[in-house]
């Protein structure tokens, strides 16, 4: 396997003040390979003014996006396609062949059919029938919830190859009219993936990992499929079925709090100071909620990646999508401290901090 396309490759690993969690000794788990796919559209803020009432002032000025990519609604750029195209290019960073894999894990909310899921169409798409496949449910969490459970069945022991994909197509549930630019300005299609691998070297791998849900909060966003979906108070009339509906005043005050004390929960577990960590990869949501993290931390830009203007907010592919354009460019250098960060729908909020 070719180790100069592995994410920290080059110099051997510094020594860390906690050891990665969990699993037999002499284990670790790295990540090898990352990619990413993106339909070949670009929806500019120019665009959407030819579509509906706002500006692009407006929308850079409340939400930092200036374009975001959105698939044909014709052809084969569907979520399974996208997922597929992440994997292989991941698998070939990583030196790896879709025979390798003994698990494929997929975040998304965008499954093209209730059954199969997305992975099973992966795994037939690439080649790599056999391995384990399921789709993780997480909203805009999806990515950082698998690379989690991915974790733990390669440090365990109990797979050594995983493929961690995110995609999301949720242009397909916008409105793109006056009645919809809430939501139809913020999100893009796409995907990323990572292959997790394990590895003699035992320092490398998740140092701590926070996964959490509230379903009481479920109504701020949602996307309903039949009448009896809709909460108390709403209802087709506003928004037909298949459209999603999101409180966006809610989801941001909590996406605020909540993003801010998920790292300090994060440090805090894993007994590291916020100096200490070199990346803070975290789901596009708003650049004000972005900024509103940095602010609270004192980080300096580059610790705090941000591509939002690029693509508005991919759901799930958003934090793969990050960390595959880190990656490629070499700005994750070996034994740093990296920080996965994610809320979403439901609501869920995640986190995973690696040495990598
Ligand atoms: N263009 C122009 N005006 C608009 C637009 C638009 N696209 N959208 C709303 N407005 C108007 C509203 O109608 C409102 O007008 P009014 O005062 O006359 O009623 C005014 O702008 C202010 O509306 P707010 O909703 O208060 O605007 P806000 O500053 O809160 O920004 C936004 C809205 C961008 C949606 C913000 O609330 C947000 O980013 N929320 C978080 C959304 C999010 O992160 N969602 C995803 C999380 S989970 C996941 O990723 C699946």
């Amino acid at each position: 396997m070719s180790s100069s396309s592995e994410i920290g490759s080059g110099s051997s690993v510094s020594s860390s003040p906690r050891s990665p969690v969990g699993g037999p000794s002499g284990v670790g788990a790295r990540i090898s390979g990352t990619g990413v796919a993106l339909p070949e559209h670009r929806l500019t803020n120019r665009e959407l003014e030819s579509l509906m009432e706002t500006s692009d002032e407006w929308i850079v000025q409340r939400t930092g996006i200036r374009e975001r990519r959105r698939m044909s609604s014709a052809g084969d750029e569907r979520a399974t396609e996208l997922a597929a195209r992440a994997v292989e290019s991941a698998l070939t960073r990583a030196g790896r062949s879709p025979s390798d894999l003994d698990f494929m894990l997929v975040g998304t909310v965008s499954a093209e059919m209730v059954c199969p899921s997305t992975a099973c169409r992966v795994i037939d798409r690439i080649g790599a029938n056999g391995a384990a496949a399921m789709d993780v449910s997480a909203a805009c969490c999806g990515f950082v919830y698998s690379l989690n459970l991915a974790y733990a069945q390669v440090r365990l022991g109990l797979a050594k190859c995983v493929a961690v994909a995110g995609v999301d197509t949720l242009t397909e549930t916008m409105e793109y009219t006056t009645r919809g630019r809430g939501t139809a300005i913020l999100f893009g299609d796409g995907a990323g993936a990572a292959i997790v691998e394990a590895t003699g070297e035992p320092d490398r791998g998740l140092i701590a990992q926070k996964m959490h849900a509230d379903g009481s909060m479920w109504r701020h966003l949602y996307i309903p499929r039949d009448p009896r979906d809709y909460p108390e108070g709403q209802s087709e009339a506003e928004l037909p079925l298949g459209l999603m509906r999101m409180n966006g005043r809610e989801v941001f005050r909590f996406a605020v709090k909540t993003f801010s004390d998920l790292i300090e929960e994060t440090l805090s577990e894993a007994g590291v100071g916020v100096e200490e960590v070199s990346h803070f990869v975290c789901h596009q949501s708003n650049l004000r909620i972005l900024q509103a993290a940095r602010e609270r931390f004192g980080l300096p830009e580059e610790k705090l990646y941000v591509n939002i203007d690029r693509y508005g907010n991919t759901s799930a592919a958003s934090v793969p999508i990050c960390l595959h354009e880190l990656h490629a460019s070499g700005r994750i250098k070996d034994g740093q401290l990296v920080m996965f960060v994610a809320f979403g729908g439901g609501m869920t909020w995640a986190s995973s901090l690696w040495r990598v």
